[in-house]
């Protein structure tokens, strides 16, 4: 079937398989143009592995340090005239690649929340990998159904105590308007949030990987946070999101803890603002993206999740040495780049500038919207889009 991008906001509806497999293939070709890692992962759990951060951890595992790689994410999958999601095209192109290069991978398509999902990776774990030596935990939900209480926690992106008016864009049209967010009107919105995006999964996962034995001696976990600009503390660090985040990062030392006795050890690495699925959805940041990418391309210092992930893994995670460089508050951070003081600066000035007028001048709006396409494969001038898709991509090592 012909496969065109059908957008409803910040969502695309469909996704395109052969070009959701050029955008895997070119992130392959720039992971294996930086070499091999140097004492890299071997044996690697990604959950939240189809999309995003998590989808380019596991090729920078993979093909940086021929990993063996189980993912976990939750996706749906293609059927005959009915496309699949973005991610399930993700991984299955993934895997294609992977097992073509001789290199393990499989994965499991359900609620990571759930201790289903973790009973079937850690049988997964051990029928065909023994131990992991690395766990990557990249999930981005509005939900989570509790696995202990049963309860459906929805997360909210809304400031906490005033409301928040600033300029925010339509990356579609170009039109930059004022928007006025209003805080949280109970209690009950920040522990909802804390609930969907904050430690406690990625606890409940490691106890429990830990308790089957399926944790290696030595191994490495790290969890993604964002801290970003003042202008976007209102709605991001400082709102919901930011008290998950807190939480997040606040899991570290009881996760040590836990791992102390087999050398374990837990990060939480601070990324940069990117396109993603999930940071399309938050009003103000695409604004700031697009001025952000304007002001890092022109310095020569842009990068993609892919340039982040490949960065975290060979500079931070797994450097020659074995030391791994943390901020004050122990966390690794590979937004350095972003908030760069001269990069900080002309971001802000952009900001205040920014009309809807003078928009594609002075912003890299094209590249946001660009890299929104490619999230769900569409925009790569490889393709053809006018050709006949093959929307039945059969994967069996996906379960
Ligand atoms: P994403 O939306 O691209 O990826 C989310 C992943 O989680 C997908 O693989 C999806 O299938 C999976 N997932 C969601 N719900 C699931 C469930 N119930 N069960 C199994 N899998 C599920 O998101 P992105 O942006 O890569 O975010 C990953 C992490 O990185 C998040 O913690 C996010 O806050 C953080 N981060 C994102 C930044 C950004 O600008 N996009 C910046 C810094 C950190
Ligand atoms: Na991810």
């Amino acid at each position: 079937m012909i496969i065109q991008p059908r957008v409803r906001g910040f969502i695309c509806l469909t996704s395109h398989p052969e070009g959701t497999a050029q955008n895997i293939q070119n992130q392959i070709e720039y992971v294996k143009s930086k070499g091999k890692i140097a004492n890299g992962p071997k044996k690697v759990l990604v959950i939240g592995a189809s999309t995003g951060f998590g989808l380019a951890s596991r090729i920078s595992a993979a093909f940086g340090s021929d990993a063996a790689t189980i993912g976990v994410f939750f996706e749906k999958p293609a059927a005959p005239g009915k496309p699949g999601t973005a991610g399930w095209y993700n991984s299955a192109a993934f895997e294609n690649e992977a097992q073509a290069a001789g290199l393990y991978a499989k994965s499991i398509n359900g609620d990571a929340f759930s201790d289903e999902v973790k009973a079937k990776t850690i049988e997964l774990i051990k029928q065909d990998l023994g131990q992991v030596d690395l766990v990557v935990y990249s999930l981005a939900s509005p939900r989570r159904t509790h696995p202990k209480t049963g309860v459906a926690h929805a997360s909210v992106l809304k400031p906490i105590g005033v409301p928040f008016t600033d300029k925010t864009v339509d990356f579609h049209s170009g039109v930059v308007s004022d928007i006025t967010i209003n805080p949280i009107e109970n209690e009950e919105d920040i522990a909802n949030t804390v609930a969907v995006m904050g430690g406690e999964d990625w606890k409940f996962w490691i106890e429990e990987l830990k308790a089957a034995g399926v944790l290696a001696d030595g191994v490495k976990t790290v969890a993604y946070s964002y801290i970003g600009p003042e202008l976007t503390y209102p709605i991001y660090r400082n709102g919901t999101i930011g008290r998950a985040k807190d939480d997040l990062e606040g899991t570290v030392p009881a996760l040590n803890e836990l791992l102390n006795d087999i050398n374990g050890i837990s990060y939480v690495s601070v990324n940069k603002a990117l396109v993603t699925q999930s940071s399309s959805a938050i009003p103000v940041v695409p604004l700031y993206i697009s001025l952000l990418y304007k002001v890092m391309k022109e310095k020569g210092i842009h990068e993609g999740t892919i340039e982040q992930m490949q960065r975290l893994f060979a500079e931070r995670l797994y450097t020659a040495d074995g030391q791994v460089a943390l901020d004050e508050k122990g966390r690794i951070r590979v937004d350095d780049w972003e908030m760069r003081a001269d990069v900080q600066e002309e971001v802000a000035k952009l900001w205040l500038q920014a009309t809807t007028e003078n928009l594609e001048e002075i912003s890299d709006i094209k590249g946001y919207r660009d890299e929104f396409f490619h999230l769900f494969g569409f925009n790569f001038p490889e393709v053809n889009y006018d050709a006949d898709s093959n929307e039945v991509v059969n994967v069996p090592s996906i379960t």
